[in-house]
């Protein structure tokens, strides 16, 4: 009788869950960007202007963004714009005739991930227009979560303050009130006032030759979404790499960049010739101090970069070729939402990997092939089934969070998956045709998945079929058919690590000065569970891996270090943590400590006196990362 009752229970549940899942499918959207307040089926912006002073003392920027409106919906009386942190001083109307009327403005309701709606009453004089201009005067907030303000200790120079911008995902509402979705397009202006010794540059038309004075003018012609407005101002300068790219960063770091990033105009020529025209006019790099976020940013025309890449031998140029090849997916054909981000960064990561095989060769893109391949093994192993989907039904959480190696590397899978399918020749057609399709456009992954059948699987619906590419795109884990890369020269090292364990061949014998950092990363990674101290001292000390240049290397080795609580390198732990801001090579080595059973206190003394110098982004995701574990471990 309980039994029966108990199992009664459990249907009803199931039965509950299941009405909400398909009710929740039902009422998803997919082309309504849940992360952001605007009401863009209304009003849509085409330009926008700024006019902004850049102040250090008091790490604000403050003055005007002027956006010019188009009115969709005649009876539309509001407009409602995303900020967060603004202190917001007057909303203007300007309208054709150059009248310029007071508008009444409140704020909506505060969300902690979506920021506060700013709703601005269209005045009785405009309620006609269906053309006018908002200017919005307004100051940004010191915590500003899009803007880092650097203090000179923490640039290279250690003379000159610093800031920078990162607005994907949703940030650039806290340093320009606007429509932060990426489902609108707009070109801008901007005019930049900063102290007279630093120079600005944005994600618009830098000109190299631009003096010095503390007042810059900048144009984007091409319609961009919103996440990629950028800014930084600092002691930066610039020289060539090519004809159409060069590189901006403090001077202290110029001379290694140039040397560091030599094959990008290379790598630009290529990648025309694969994808299509670059639409851009310059493509450029600006090296930022080690506290940047990521690996780099897509900003058009400027990609920013952390200085992590300088490794001194061009093995980390990978990240290069992937900021370029977000200037035709992403950049130029955009993601819906954040939910369609595989669009972005499956597509960019497969395009990085095509654009690698030009510029070196085959076997070391199947390196790094496996290496994220395997990356994405392990987060599968603990991403929720849910979020394991390409393109999964998001209305919640923080976009800053979704997906990871989900978006990148399934979605590259995918895509290489579709290319061993078709043939490499008929999927270049296709990937071509799709860029010139979609160009300066946003698409949905359903926009995608219509495009992508009704011109490649119909045209031989023997080799894949809509319900395989649904599978892809809608279920958790990987298809049964999925490609699985593989790399002679990783198998080696692999090999070599068992052989090492056992005793079987000496460190000296261990050939690293042939490998790629990928190979060595891979040798790292394959390490046996169970080493003695004086094992993996023998190593250290013969292979050099605590005092290694290649921030990779010192990701995958100091991981392992905290793995398995090899504390004779825990200094060298420590200065890996102190020496690199970006994300991916601090936080799982934070987490890595955390987690080994007894260093979950040292991780927060360690975390207490680095994440000073840390992007506000990156410390805040790693103080989350560090109380889960101390939750989970109580
Ligand atoms: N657009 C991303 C960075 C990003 C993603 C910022 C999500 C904010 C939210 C950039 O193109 C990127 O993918 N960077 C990678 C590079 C790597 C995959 C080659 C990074 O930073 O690690
Ligand atoms: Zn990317």
């Amino acid at each position: 009788m309980r039994e029966k009752f108990g199992l009664t229970i459990l249907v009803a549940i199931l039965l509950c869950a299941c009405s909400k899942k398909e009710q929740h499918e039902q009422d998803y959207d997919p082309a309504h960007d849940y992360f952001s307040y605007a009401n863009t089926e209304q009003f849509v912006t085409e330009h926008l202007a700024l006019d902004l002073v850049v102040d250090f003392d008091a790490r604000e920027l403050r003055g005007a963004a002027t956006l010019t409106l188009q009115k969709l919906d005649s009876a539309a009386t509001e407009i409602v714009l995303d900020t967060r942190d603004l202190d917001i001083t007057g909303v203007q109307v300007l309208l054709a005739d150059g009248e310029s009327v007071a508008a009444d403005y409140r704020f909506g309701e505060s969300d902690k991930v979506k920021g506060t709606p700013l709703i601005v009453s269209l005045p009785q004089a405009a309620a006609a227009a269906t053309k006018f201009s908002l200017q919005v005067t307004y100051t940004t907030s010191p915590g500003s979560t899009a803007l880092q303000w650097l203090p000179p200790k923490l640039t290279a120079g250690g003379k000159h303050p610093l800031m920078f911008s990162q607005s994907q995902a949703i940030h650039a509402r806290s340093w320009v009130p606007l429509q932060d979705t990426p489902a609108v397009r707009l070109t801008y202006e901007a005019t930049i006032r900063t102290p007279p010794e630093l120079l600005a540059v944005m994600s618009a038309n830098n000109d190299p030759l631009t003096p010095r004075g503390g007042e810059y003018q900048f144009e984007m012609p091409q319609p961009i979404p919103s996440y990629l407005l950028a800014i930084a101002v600092g002691n930066i300068y610039f020289a060539p790499l090519g004809e159409q790219t060069g590189v901006y960063a403090e001077p202290e770091l110029l001379d290694a960049s140039v040397f560091e990033f030599a094959d990008t105009q290379e790598m630009l020529d290529q990648a025309e010739i694969l994808f299509g025209p670059y639409e851009w006019g310059r493509y450029d790099l600006l090296v930022l101090p080690p506290s940047f976020p990521y690996g780099g940013m897509e900003n058009p025309r400027l990609s920013f970069i952390t200085p992590s890449l300088l490794a001194g031998d061009r093995s980390l140029v990978s990240v290069i070729a992937h900021e370029l090849a977000h200037s035709w997916s992403g950049n130029l054909v955009t993601n819906a939402t954040w939910r369609d981000g595989w669009l972005n960064e499956g597509m960019t990561s497969y395009l990085e990997s095509r654009l690698m095989e030009v510029i070196y060769d085959k076997a070391r893109v199947d390196e790094e092939r496996v290496l994220s391949y395997q990356e994405l093994l392990l987060d599968l192993e603990t991403v929720r089934l849910n979020m394991q989907a390409l393109a999964p039904r998001l209305d919640v959480g923080d976009p800053d969070d979704f997906q990871g190696t989900i978006h990148y590397s399934k979605g590259q899978l995918f895509l290489q998956y579709l290319e061993n399918a078709y043939g490499r020749d008929a999927f270049d057609r296709f990937l071509f045709a799709y860029f010139d399709t979609f160009a300066f456009q946003t698409i949905t992954t359903e926009r995608f998945l219509d495009y992508l059948d009704e011109n490649l699987l119909q045209a031989d619906s023997s080799t894949v079929s809509r319900a395989d590419v649904e599978e892809w795109l809608y279920q958790p884990g990987l298809p049964d058919n999925a490609p699985v890369p593989s790399s002679k020269t990783l198998d080696d090292a692999e090999a070599l690590a068992a052989a090492w364990a056992e005793g079987e061949i000496d460190v000296t014998e261990i050939p690293i000065a042939n490998w790629s950092p990928q190979t060595t990363v891979h040798f790292i990674n394959s390490l046996p569970a169970e080493l003695p101290d004086d094992q993996l001292t023998k190593l250290d000390e013969g292979l050099g891996f605590s005092d290694t240049r290649n921030a990779e290397i010192g990701r995958a080795w100091f991981i392992q270090v905290a793995k398995r609580r090899y504390t004779p390198a825990y200094e060298k732990l420590e200065r890996h943590l102190n020496r690199f801001g970006r994300g991916r090579l601090i936080e799982p080595v934070y987490i890595a400590l955390a987690q080994n059973g007894t260093d979950l206190e040292l991780a927060r003394s360690m975390f207490a006196t680095a994440r000073g110098a840390y992007h506000p982004l990156t410390e805040a995701s790693i103080a989350r990362a560090l109380e889960a574990k101390g939750i989970d471990s109580k």
